[in-house]
């Protein structure tokens, strides 16, 4: 089967030609993504309506692009697969709209993703690997714990009640003057830093749970910093290796209670996903928690983390192929669409 993705829910605009096999494996045939940040950039963050307009612009020309670097046309496609939330709305619309006119144009049918299932379902596509496991997605827009039990059958043991973790790193950079979007700059820094030297909280630390909050540790940079100030370099490195160390401490004790609440479950890995994944450090530390817990860290490839078509075009297949009936045209574009809302392919929803 064979099935184009696109993309359009926050500032990357994104379309991609996926192949799944008889056999449960998936190819990559193309993926094409074109990122926003210049566009974003002066404004220290996405600006929905500039995104919206920038996807206009230019999915057509990416959808083609997709399409040649996979060397098929629309003819050869099984099937349009588009996300259709949870994202800023705007942009929702200019690609389920797109993909809706593709698909009466084209015969094809269209399915409607959801996004976040989308990184939840990538590790089968990159690593092949079997269900149950537990899900870490840690990204500009999300931060949860989820318990991956099948293709449409997601637990999530926790989320954050205030910002994501990618949004913590993001207005830290912004705080020290490091620019947008500003994690992978922290993270530069940090590595020249003392991570000892200011004495941030750690939100939720020690409670019962695995939720998230990252507001607090925000406002602690911010009153170190002024505190601080003027702030010579090393201060900035030392404030960025603070933030961090205890952001990770967040997400690595998250992430043990996820396990401690699941213990009845036999998780075949912990999957790590979204672009704060890329962060070394994190890294390091998931990895430690997963040997330490008899498991593999599965962490897709950076290209793969953040967003990108061919999740889209995978979780499609996968749903696909458990449920090939044919769909109405009739899916709307939300804003919000939790992802263990969803229900498993077939099932009456
Ligand atoms: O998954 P992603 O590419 O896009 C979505 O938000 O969906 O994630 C982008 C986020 C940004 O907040 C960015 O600052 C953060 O991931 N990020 C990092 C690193 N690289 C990207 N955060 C910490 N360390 C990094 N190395
Ligand atoms: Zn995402």
């Amino acid at each position: 089967m064979q099935v184009i993705g696109i993309e359009t829910s926050c500032d990357e605009t994104a379309a991609a030609v996926v192949r799944r096999n008889a056999d449960g494996t998936g190819e990559i045939v193309s993926n094409v993504v074109l990122s926003q940040i210049e566009e974003h950039s002066a404004f220290g963050g996405v600006v929905p309506e500039i995104a919206a307009r920038a996807h206009v612009e230019s999915l057509d020309r990416i959808i083609a692009a997709a399409l040649d670097d996979a060397s098929v046309t629309l003819a050869d496609i099984d099937w349009i697969a588009a996300t259709a939330g949870p994202g800023l709305i705007g942009g929702l619309l200019v690609g389920l709209t797109t993909a809706k006119a593709l698909s009466w144009a084209s015969g094809k049918p269209l399915l409607a993703v959801n996004h976040l299932e989308g990184h939840a379902l990538t590790a089968r596509l990159t690593d092949a690997i079997a269900f149950p496991y537990l899900l870490l997605l840690v990204s500009g827009g999300h931060t949860q714990l989820v318990a991956v039990h099948g293709v449409g059958d997601y637990r999530r043991l926790g989320t954050t009640i205030d910002d994501a973790a990618g949004e913590a790193f993001d207005k830290t950079a912004k705080l020290l003057g490091l620019g947008y979007p500003g994690g992978s700059k922290v993270e530069t820094h940090a590595q020249a830093g003392d991570e000892k030297r200011f004495a941030l909280p750690r939100p939720l630390k020690g409670r019962a749970g695995a939720d998230f909050s990252f507001a607090g540790l925000k406002t602690a940079v911010r009153l170190a910093a002024q505190d601080a100030s003027p702030l010579s370099d090393q201060d900035v490195n030392d404030l960025a290796a603070s933030f961090q160390r205890a952001a990770i401490d967040c997400i690595a004790d998250r992430t043990k209670n996820a396990l401690k609440m699941s213990a009845g479950t036999r998780f075949t890995a912990l999957v790590a996903a979204g672009g704060v994944a890329a962060n070394k450090a994190i890294g390091e530390t998931l990895a430690k928690i997963a040997a330490d817990n008899g498991l593999p860290l599965v962490m897709p490839p950076l290209a793969l983390c953040g967003d990108n078509a061919a999740m889209i075009a995978w979780a499609g297949a996968e749903r696909l192929a458990l449920d090939p009936a044919p769909r109405d045209m009739t899916e709307p574009a939300r804003a919000r669409w939790p992802l263990d809302s969803l229900t498993k392919p077939g099932a009456a929803a």
